[in-house]
């Protein structure tokens, strides 16, 4: 079965450590096949089941990616081997998917948002406290050899004391090239909820919790068109802002600019520069595990380039992470209490944009120990 308050807490040692922790896959669409292409090469995982409510696709993907067994979320729930449910379902669908993986004592891997709400997200984790098992939550690409060769900087005093963010992203959105686009302009989605999780999870874990934001929204349309796919052409409605752009106020006395666009003509993505009391560091895109980062000293007429060092394994690497930890237990690292911080300070940024004034933050988390350079998802754990 699933895990258990012992398993949490590490105690099943050895005898389970010499055997693939087994997962499902629940949520086979666009993202998974980047998922299962990753995860049935680590061998600290077993991928034993995909699931859809689609069966179709469940089963295609697990014909693409040689999983022994697909069917439906229930059916994976079932299966006595699972002990770990990736839920890479719609944002709208992840409490209730991740909620029931719970309910049969299994420990879940989100995709972002974690939850569609606050109030879900702490629900989900304090169920998942009382039950005894883990919630890990994406981006993972915080343990990526970008953002962990940041970390590593920081530390070792190369930009001083850091005092300042800066992040973009902007342009036309994802209906382009996404040939489902609808869930991705929903409630729950945009760019703050649907990009801001990469941008705002790097904050997090350079500067830790964020106190307090501001921040004005706009929508350019009500409606959007479909550009790819079977269904290009049709119209479907636009439910959030598709501009935000936001100040938000760190514990540790840091400050950061952002901005979220789908209203852009213009694409400028992946940037994040963290200026300190002696130089700026341009860090790799947040929303890859990999790239040079720069540094800029007062005075320097150019950028110095800093190659990444450190595991680029790509999605599913955080699940390694956390099949890892719970075998020591250990915290794991892209865990559900910063996801639940991250989606409280998309909340508050969109609360903000409606109220015009500062939103508060009550939710704090732990920052998760760096990643050793030689860390490998792709070699079993010892
Ligand atoms: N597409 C990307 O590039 C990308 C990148 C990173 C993260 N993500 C995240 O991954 C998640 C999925 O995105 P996607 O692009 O793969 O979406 P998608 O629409 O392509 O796939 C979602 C799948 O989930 C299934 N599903 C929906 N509700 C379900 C339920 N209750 N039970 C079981 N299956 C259910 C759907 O049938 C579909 O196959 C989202 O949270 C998204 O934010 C997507």
């Amino acid at each position: 079965m699933g895990g258990s308050a012992a398993e949490a807490a590490g105690q099943t040692g050895r005898a389970a450590a010499a055997k693939p922790f087994g997962v499902a896959v629940v949520g086979c669409g666009n993202i998974s096949k980047q998922y299962l292409k990753n995860l049935v090469t680590f061998p600290d995982v077993q991928v034993l089941f995909c699931a859809d409510i689609d069966a179709g696709r469940a089963k295609a993907q697990a014909a693409a990616y040689g999983v022994p067994a697909s069917g439906s979320p229930e059916q994976a729930l079932d299966h006595p081997d699972v002990r770990l449910v990736v839920n890479l379902t719609i944002p709208a669908a992840h409490a209730e998917v991740a909620s029931a993986a719970i309910a049969a004592g299994k420990h879940v891997w989100n995709e972002k948002p974690l939850a569609p709400d606050v109030a879900s997200g702490r629900a989900l984790l304090d169920q998942a406290a009382h039950a005894g098992v883990r919630v890990g939550c994406a981006p993972d690409t915080v343990l990526g050899a970008g953002i962990q060769s940041a970390r590593r900087l920081i530390a070792a005093g190369a930009i001083g004391t850091p005092i300042s963010a800066l992040t973009l992203l902007q342009g036309p959105g994802p209906e382009s090239w996404h040939p489902d686009p609808e869930f991705l302009f929903a409630k729950g989605a945009g760019p703050l909820f649907d990009l801001g999780p990469y941008y705002l999870s790097v904050l997090a874990t350079l500067f830790g919790p964020a106190t307090r934001v501001a921040a004005v929204g706009r929508r350019e349309s009500d409606t959007r068109v479909i550009g790819s796919g079977p269904r290009a052409g049709t119209e479907f409605a636009v439910e959030v802002p598709t501009y935000m752009s936001a100040l938000a106020q760190y514990a540790g006395g840091q400050a950061a600019s952002l901005l979220f666009s789908w209203d852009s003509p213009l694409t400028r993505s992946g940037f994040v520069e963290i200026t300190g009391t002696e130089a700026t560091l341009a860090v790799p895109d947040p929303n890859q595990f990999d790239g040079d980062l720069r540094v800029r000293r007062a005075g320097d007429q150019e950028w110095t380039v800093i190659a990444a060092h450190g595991a680029a394994a790509g999605r599913g690497s955080g699940v390694v992470d956390m099949v890892r930890a719970i075998r020591r237990g250990q915290p794991h690292r892209a865990s559900g209490e910063m996801a639940q911080h991250v989606l409280e300070l998309m909340t508050a940024i969109e609360r903000s944009a409606a109220s015009s004034s500062f939103e508060p933050l009550e939710s704090v988390f732990d920052l998760p120990e760096m990643l050793a350079e030689d860390w490998d998802p792709h070699v079993a754990a010892a």
